[in-house]
């Protein structure tokens, strides 16, 4: 796989993405359509949706869309706008057994085809029958849910091969899983430049003790392309200096791996089983929200979590912010150019061949 990203004989001749992809409102723009809106995008998790009628809402760039659990037990993922004169059908969150729109009262089941519009028989040429909410493409991963606004879109399994199998054998409990935990981050960088630090670790020995010292072992971090999947693996820290206590007889119980899924979300499982996740949600061009999430099984109190979202948040989030912002920044200035990549063609802590593969996925969705 990452041969096809990048040649051998172009080892130290790849360069950073020129700034403009950070800066320029049109490329954002670009990546809306081409990016957002064509790949798999995280809605929300299975235990928001425990009954038939549960409903949330939420957004991918300007899109407004809504999951429900029909009264079969299907979860569907529609447009959130009515099908007459376009409001919007549901706010917020909760329960209901019809989809009214609050304007004109159209109600709609909730496999989104209309039931009635109030005074429908007076108009001879309207058929209800033709009248239903938008629907969007839903996959069910390990109990989280993902959209894709692209009807033809491969499966995630076509994206990110044997993802699932090694999540479930890392996190053996993963379908019991509920969040406990959702920090909001606000990064004032492009999404890009959030997703690169977070993809690559060259950074991590300088700009994150607690996590290099406490939590892995630098010596052992690998990050390989696997589909349009990043993943990262490494053995865990020292026991002796592991910063909180773990359960090392799970199967991987003393390894940590991440699964990025391209683009804007990525599982994360520390050592001892300890699933946390990462959502970014870009808003504009030079901004970013991150959702950190954390769970436990069947959302019990874990004192463990609690005090690892803490440090987490303390820590390695606090010291990205202020690594992601000075990039931005630099973006700006009149005197950068795109430095040289470091490929190490044995991959490794010290290599940058992930950044690499990011700017290809680009570069892929941008030109095609
Ligand atoms: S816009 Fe929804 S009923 Fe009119
Ligand atoms: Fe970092």
């Amino acid at each position: 796989m990452a041969a096809a990203i990048v040649d051998q004989d172009d080892i130290g001749a790849v360069r950073a993405l020129e700034p403009h992809y950070y800066t320029d409102p049109r490329i954002f723009l670009s990546e809306r359509e081409a990016v957002f809106f064509r790949t798999w995008q995280y809605a929300g998790h299975m235990s928001q949706l425990g009954r038939p009628g549960d409903f949330f809402t939420f957004a991918i760039a300007d899109q407004n869309l809504f999951c429900v659990r029909d009264r079969q037990g299907q979860v569907r993922c529609f447009y959130n706008v009515c099908a007459h004169r376009g409001h919007a059908l549901v706010a917020g969150d909760g329960n209901c057994s019809v989809l009214v729109c609050p304007y004109h009262a159209w109600s709609y089941d909730l496999d989104g085809a209309l039931r009635k519009a109030p005074n429908q028989k007076k108009a001879k040429a309207f058929d209800p029958r033709g009248v239903r909410l938008t629907e969007v493409r839903v996959e069910v991963f390990c109990g989280f849910i993902f959209v894709n606004l692209d009807a033809k879109a491969a499966p995630m399994d076509e994206w990110f091969p044997d993802v699932e199998a090694e999540l479930r054998a890392f996190v053996p409990f993963i379908d019991r899983l509920h969040p406990v935990q959702w920090v909001r981050v606000e990064e004032n960088c492009n999404w890009k430049i959030s997703v690169e630090n977070y993809s690559e670790c060259y950074h991590c020995s300088l700009n994150h003790p607690t996590f290099a010292r406490g939590v892995i072992d630098p010596q052992s971090y690998d990050v390989r392309p696997q589909g349009h999947c990043l993943r990262h693996t490494t053995r865990s820290a020292d026991l002796s200096r592991l910063s909180y206590p773990i359960d090392d007889s799970l199967p991987h119980g003393t390894e940590y791996s991440s699964w990025y899924l391209w683009p804007t979300f990525s599982f994360q499982v520390y050592p001892g089983g300890l699933l946390n996740t990462y959502l970014w949600r870009p808003t504009d061009t030079e901004r970013t929200i991150v959702y950190r999430g954390w769970y436990t099984v069947d959302g019990a109190e874990s004192e463990v979590v609690a005090r690892m979202a803490d440090q987490d948040r303390r820590t390695t989030v606090e010291e990205d912010i202020r690594l992601v912002e000075s990039v931005q920044r630099g973006m700006h200035s009149r005197g950068y150019k795109p430095g040289p990549l470091i490929l190490d063609p044995a991959f490794g802590l010290n290599s940058e061949h992930s950044i690499a593969a990011l700017n290809a996925w680009l570069m892929e969705a941008l030109n095609s």
